[in-house]
């Protein structure tokens, strides 16, 4: 598992990398041979947030003398226990063999015992397209951001690699005290320590499970500095000030900001340098920062890290995030970028927004142009070509070293490119294997003067802005062929690459991202993830001035501000989103605050057109987008919500067939299941019969937090089954009145043979508001 960062690591580097980590590893051998660490998780702590220190030593030893009388004495369960949760999660990560923890699963009072995996860590433009300013960068009055005071008294915090903390986007400047509820605290022991100010007022880091199983970190890094960008990046489009000028290599120009720019932010590090295979993200590692940051008293939670989803309660992000939730924080987590293959999305408890992402209407647009004449729009953040003329051009291929394949050198590998041939010429590659700025590089070791990236058949037309080291550009893959004919066939071929431009309002805008993942889940199909899509792809935000923009090794680089790409990027700003909520509506649930943005979102683009889908050019659906693309200004006033408390959550659980006994574990009061609840009744904003069998009924209630009035439906209904809703129409008398509403779905078409999903929506309507739920139908087992 990784960031949910859209970035092809070089496979040869990475090769190299492991190799290196590999000899590290087996000098540790001895202490790995044999224990693996687990995570042994009990539930919640009935001690609450005013507890003493003295309540989490007490859970401290209550942990080491349940794990003794199980390995035989205190010493070896202090031994073995790397940490222990005391505040609110209840449980430990302890090194443990593998019969060790099959026999404590069993013990009473323990719900769940899992291996601590590695998980992967999955501009400003973005606000204006969201329409919280204008196309000049003015503040629309009247927007989410003027509703929601620019997020001002929220607490945002991400689990990430860290922070930036000299970025201006964390600068205190005309911010007033912290507020005193506020617990947290920065760790600035070290030279490379972070200080607080009062808008960053938080940072800790949490690395002692991937000490235990990775590497151990030098003392010099062991703090919550930010040596890898991402943790900067998603922070700053989070929350991060007004900055003006944040230039990017003098191609993107303008005012950079997060989406709650008068929050106050924290960062707690759970994320260190991946090495081989295992994600850098320690589920044991996670769960401690969750346990902190409750403590802390954090409002909203951004998470972009992720993997292959599990089990609630054998997953770190799922437990983490469920007591965060409970405690009435709101957590955003990134889908994934395992897109477009349907049943990828990760991170799919339903106590979370998932967020998917899509892209903006901004480019930064490249030509390559061919001296037949013929150009083509390409993508780029490098510099311009010197002279601005046209080069001879040579493929990969042409410029094959004797001791390299032609099949490597057309893919521009490390090593393949023969500088006889590729001197003082563009040489044209072809994307996979290594990384698309690694091909840059390679080229201009070889002494080429830039490089035509062309896409191969699978990555078709997706294309990317990359900062790369030498003056390039990304083409797709129609046009690379048509690139690629040209100089095979032209005795003397030339070309020219324009230097990159900002192009805005570009169309269509949004389509999805071909790299978001996509449902159905596959843990609770009847549940639709992702929640959500918003801005993900080509995204400018504050970076660390400790690695390059790349984060390659032979990259000397330095940036204040980077573009990426992911779901990482995507899930940040919904959380901006989330802190105005939370500004404007204090005594909003984490649900309804969800429910809020997604009955607002829309699924059409600014062709007004249904949104595309970026990997097949066809139309877009809830399995890539759930609910559409977030609109702020919409979700401050959504008129109704579909609310849930924690005693829903609860009730899901029962509904999965957890019982009293493990339920009670969860929580400090008694929770009775409900025993006809369904998991078609869990109250969520959007609809999914994974397994329709010709007829469903389904409840839900929704929540007037709008004024008074009536509300009536309209129903898109899916084709192949109809739709009806009873009651039609729902009168509330006043704000707080909650109405329930029950939903009956008939096949209307007989000759289904093959599986097929089918997509629909119900919207509640009083002329003013429109609360709109996506419907997923599976259609023949
Ligand atoms: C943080 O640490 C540095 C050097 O260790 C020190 O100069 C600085 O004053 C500290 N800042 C705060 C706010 O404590
Ligand atoms: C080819 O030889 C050069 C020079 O000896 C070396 O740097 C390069 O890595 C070799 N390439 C491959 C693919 O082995
Ligand atoms: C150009 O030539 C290379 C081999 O040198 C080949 O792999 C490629 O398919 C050719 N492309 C076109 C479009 O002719
Ligand atoms: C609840 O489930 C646990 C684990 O699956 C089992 O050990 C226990 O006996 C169950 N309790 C009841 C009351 O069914
Ligand atoms: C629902 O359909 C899927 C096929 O997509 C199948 O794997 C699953 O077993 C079905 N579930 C039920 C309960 O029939
Ligand atoms: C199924 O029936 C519908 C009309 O009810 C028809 O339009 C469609 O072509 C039929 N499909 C198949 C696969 O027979």
């Amino acid at each position: 598992m990784s960031f949910q960062r859209r970035r092809e690591t070089g496979c040869r580097l990475a090769a190299g990398h492991a190799l290196f980590f590999l000899a590290i590893a087996l000098l540790y051998a001895p202490a790995l041979a044999a224990k693996k660490s687990y995570v042994v998780y009990m539930g919640s702590h009935s001690h609450g947030r005013d507890a003493s220190p003295a309540a989490f030593e007490t859970a401290a030893l209550k942990h080491y003398s349940f794990l003794s009388s199980f390995l035989g004495s205190e010493e070896r369960s202090r031994e073995a226990i790397i940490y222990s949760y005391t505040k609110y999660i209840n449980g430990f990560a302890a090194n443990l063999e593998e019969e060790e923890a099959a026999a404590i699963a069993k013990l009473p009072g323990v719900i769940s015992v899992f291996p601590n995996k590695g998980r992967k860590l999955l501009t400003t433009h973005s606000w204006s397209f969201m329409r919280l300013e204008d196309g000049n960068g003015e503040i629309i009055p009247s927007s989410a951001w003027d509703a929601g005071r620019f997020g001002e008294d929220t607490i945002l915090a991400n689990l990430d690699t860290g922070v930036w903390p000299e970025s201006l986007s964390f600068s205190d400047l005309g911010y007033g005290p912290v507020p005193s509820r506020w617990k947290g605290s920065c760790e600035n022991n070290t030279q490379a320590g972070v200080p607080c100010n009062r808008k960053l007022i938080g940072a800790k880091f949490f690395s002692k499970a991937y000490e235990e199983y990775v590497q151990p970190i030098e003392p010099s890094m062991k703090t919550p500095r930010d040596h890898d960008g991402h943790g900067t990046h998603t922070l700053s489009t989070a929350a991060g000030n007004f900055v003006p000028g944040a230039a990017l290599f003098d191609v993107v120009p303008g005012t950079a900001k997060g989406g709650s720019p008068r929050a106050r932010v924290a960062a707690y590090k759970v994320c260190w340098p991946t090495v081989g295979d295992n994600g850098g993200c320690y589920d044991a590692d996670m769960l401690a920062a969750f346990d902190e940051a409750i403590h802390d008293g954090v409002d909203v939670l951004t998470v972009s890290i992720g993997g292959d989803p599990n089990d609630y309660f054998n997953d770190g992000i799922s437990i983490g995030t469920f007591h965060a939730v409970k405690n009435g924080i709101t957590v955003v987590c990134a889908a994934g970028n395992s897109g477009p293959s349907a049943g990828t999305v990760s991170n799919v408890s339903p106590w979370i927004i998932t967020v998917g992402a899509s892209t903006l209407d901004r480019e930064f647009q490249s030509f390559a142009k061919i001296q037949s004449g013929k150009q083509f729009k390409g993508l780029s953040l490098s510099g311009p070509l010197p002279g601005n003329r046209f080069y001879p051009l040579i493929t990969g291929a042409q410029a094959q070293a004797a001791n390299a394949t032609a099949g490597d050198a057309m893919l521009c590998l490390p090593g393949t490119l023969d500088s006889g041939k590729a001197a003082g010429k563009i040489v044209v590659c072809l994307r996979g294997q290594n990384g698309r700025v690694d091909k840059g590089r390679n080229v201009a070791l070889a002494g080429g003067v830039g490089m035509i990236l062309c896409n191969d058949i699978a990555s078709g037309n997706e294309i990317i802005s990359d900062p790369h080291v030498i003056p390039a550009t990304h083409i797709n893959y129609e046009d690379g062929n048509v690139v690629f004919a040209y100089v095979n066939k032209t005795k003397n071929p030339l070309g020219l690459i324009t230097a990159p431009k900002v192009v805005v309002g570009t169309k269509p805008a949004p389509f999805m991202a071909a790299f978001s993942s996509r449902g159905p889940n596959t843990i609770t199909p009847e549940i639709l993830k992702p929640d959500i899509t918003a801005p993900g792809v080509n995204i400018v935000a504050a970076y660390s001035e400790g690695t390059s923009p790349t984060g390659l090794p032979f990259d000397k680089r330095t940036v204040k501000f980077n573009v990426d790409s992911g779901t990482s990027m995507a899930t940040p700003h919904v959380a901006g989103v989330v802190g105005l909520l939370k500004s404007q509506h204090p005594d909003w649930s984490p649900a309804a605050i969800r429910s809020a943005i997604m009955t607002s979102a829309r699924t059409r683009g600014n062709t007004l057109t249904p949104m595309l889908d970026g990997a097949s050019l066809k139309k877009a659906t809830p399995f890539s987008y759930g609910s559409g693309h977030i609109r702020p200004n919409r979700a401050v006033d959504p008129g109704l919500v579909y609310d849930m408390t924690t005693e829903d959550y609860l009730d899901f659980l029962c509904a999965l067939g957890y019982n009293q006994t493990l339920i009670k574990q969860f929580t400090d009061e008694p929770h009775l299941c409900r025993d006809s609840l369904s998991l078609f009744d869990v109250n969520y904003p959007s609809f999914s019969i994974p397994n329709f069998s010709g007829k469903a009924t389904l409840y839900r209630k929704v929540k007037n937090v709008g004024s008074p009035g009536t509300y009536g439906v309209t129903i898109h209904h899916p084709p192949g089954v109809t739709v009806s809703v009873e009651p039609k129409r729902l009168i509330f008398d006043r704000v707080g009145d909650e109405k329930g509403f029950m939903v009956t779905i008939k096949a209307s078409r007989t000759n289904i043979t093959e599986r097929e999903f089918t997509f629909g929506e119900i919207t509640w309507t009083d002329g003013r508001h429109y609360v709109r739920s996506s419907i997923a139908i599976g259609l023949g087992n």
